[in-house]
């Protein structure tokens, strides 16, 4: 297993490590999620009552492959934890940028209905600042969305609309998404409140104040960062 992966795999573990039976988990999506995935499926194996709510399609698939039991928000809109990525965790804050997978829309749904939201994830992603490494995957609306990235680019990122195999990439949501570079992030809540007032995008990768615990795999270990 590559060194970054074991680093992932720890911090998963640790994460896991701590759900007890009786709770409703958010899984979280990307491939330190899936880690994730992969130790409570080793764990319900063993008897750990949970039932689990995907925050995408492909995670609801391998978990059902795993036999966790999965419901739905609409059974229940309170969600007692979820364990998930991050493409940028800050140092302090714990603000995150996520979405690189391209699931921010459910995961950022799922997160706002948790009580408490953990991220886990290797040393690479921790950073003294958003946007250093990352830009912000923007959801948009397919409909016009020249225009809405114009918008964005009037704020003053550097667009980049996510392709794959020649196609623009399709969110579960069936929506696209623009890579919005703003290096460097100076003011991350005047630009979370511009993004939500966009016309056309649906969502955005900025994670402000939401993340609570993080568990960081790294050369040492694992190091937990809290923000009580
Ligand atoms: C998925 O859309 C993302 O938010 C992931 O959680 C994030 O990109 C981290 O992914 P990895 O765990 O694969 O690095």
């Amino acid at each position: 297993m590559r060194r970054v992966n074991r680093y992932k795999e720890i911090a998963a573990n640790a994460a896991v490590e701590r759900l007890e039976s009786g709770l409703i988990v958010g899984l979280g999506s990307g491939t330190t999620s899936e880690l994730a995935l992969a130790a409570i499926g080793k764990r319900v194996k063993e008897g750990l009552g949970i039932i689990g709510i995907p925050t995408s399609e492909r995670i609801a698939g391998l978990a059902r492959g795993m036999a966790i039991p999965l419901s739905t928000l609409a059974e229940h809109p309170v969600v007692d934890v979820t364990i998930d990525g991050a493409d940028e965790v800050e140092i302090g804050t714990l603000n995150l940028i996520k979405g690189g997978g391209g699931n921010l829309l459910r995961e950022k749904i799922v997160a706002a209905s948790s009580k408490r939201l953990v991220i886990v994830a290797d040393e690479s992603k921790v950073v003294d600042h958003l946007g250093t490494g990352w830009a912000i995957p923007v959801e948009v609306i397919p409909f016009g969305w020249q225009a809405t990235e114009k918008r964005l680019k009037d704020s003053g990122a550097k667009t980049t609309l996510r392709v794959r195999d020649g196609q623009p990439y399709l969110t579960d949501g069936g929506h696209y998404i623009i890579d919005c570079s703003y290096r460097p992030i100076l003011h991350p809540e005047e630009l979370q409140a511009r993004l939500d007032a966009t016309v056309g995008v649906v969502e955005h990768g900025l994670f402000l104040g939401m993340a609570r615990e993080a568990f960081i795999g790294g050369r040492e270990g694992v190091k937990r960062m809290a923000r009580e």
